[in-house]
């Protein structure tokens, strides 16, 4: 790898760390290439940051990874940015990713909503979604409501979701859909409370081979993303978002 630039600028380095071990390891060897080939500040954009669920010791003999890959990069980079970090038991990524900033793609989730012009409530699957799911609510000034998922290994999940108050139709938002097994939980409930139309929206897409097949079975119709990670589904472009954080940043 070799970089060379004008001495003195504030470098930007733009990658989606989806399939995130090869990739993390070229991103801190450019960090380090850009600084020593004369750059004076060095950002990462990373719409999609790796390890962020690992964020404590579920079982004994774990790390945490979270704390591991936040603290590696916030030594190779001035700044990282993200797009909706899973930060469920931290309410800032600075605090596992030092001079770390997770930007809402909320706005743009609600203006797509608003787009499709028909009413539904927006639902997330477990009381962790609640903040995204209420900010996307709130902009797009849809009803929402948040379920309670139990899981039963890493792909099984249950999920309850109560006050849906006759609702017809529904979109669930989530910030990352894995092995669709929390989607599909989600459906199955919304179906058993005489939901008719369920749709979904979420953030990372990062879909295990069989996701897609299993989340429309269990009675997705359509299923959209942001383009955080590039797959079929991406619908929602963050760039504006990540944008107008960068010329903040930049400043
Ligand atoms: C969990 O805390 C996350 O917000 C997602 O609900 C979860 O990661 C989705 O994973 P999966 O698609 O494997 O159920």
């Amino acid at each position: 790898m070799r970089v060379h630039l004008p001495t003195g600028r504030h470098a930007v380095l733009v990658r989606s760390l989806h399939q995130p071990n090869a990739k993390l390891v070229e991103t801190v060897l450019a960090a380090d290439a850009l600084r020593r080939g004369g750059a004076r500040r060095v950002t990462l954009v990373a719409p999609y940051l790796p390890y962020m669920r690992q964020d404590a010791q579920f079982m004994p003999g774990e790390p945490v990874s979270q704390r591991v890959i936040g603290e590696w990069l916030g030594r190779a980079f001035d700044a990282v940015l993200t797009v909706e970090a899973h930060l469920h038991r931290i309410s800032r990524l600075d605090e596992c990713v030092p001079r770390g900033r997770s930007l809402s793609v909320a706005p743009a989730i609600a203006q797509w909503l608003r787009r499709r012009r028909a009413p539904a409530v927006v639902v997330g699957p477990d009381e962790e979604s609640e903040p995204w799911v209420r900010a996307v609510a709130l902009a797009s000034r849809l009803p929402w409501a948040v379920g309670r998922k139990r899981r039963h290994g890493d792909r099984a999940a249950t999920v309850e979701v109560d006050g849906l108050a006759g609702a017809r139709r529904a979109v669930i938002v989530d910030d990352i859909a894995s092995s669709g097994g929390t989607l599909s939980a989600t459906a199955r409930a919304l179906r058993r409370q005489g939901v008719k139309t369920v749709d979904a929206v979420v953030v990372h897409a990062i879909f295990a081979r069989g996701a897609l097949g299993r989340i429309a079975s269990a009675g997705v119709r359509r299923v959209v993303s942001c383009d955080t990670i590039p797959h079929v589904t991406n619908a929602i472009a963050v760039a504006p978002i990540v944008a107008a954080a960068l010329r903040v940043e930049a400043r």
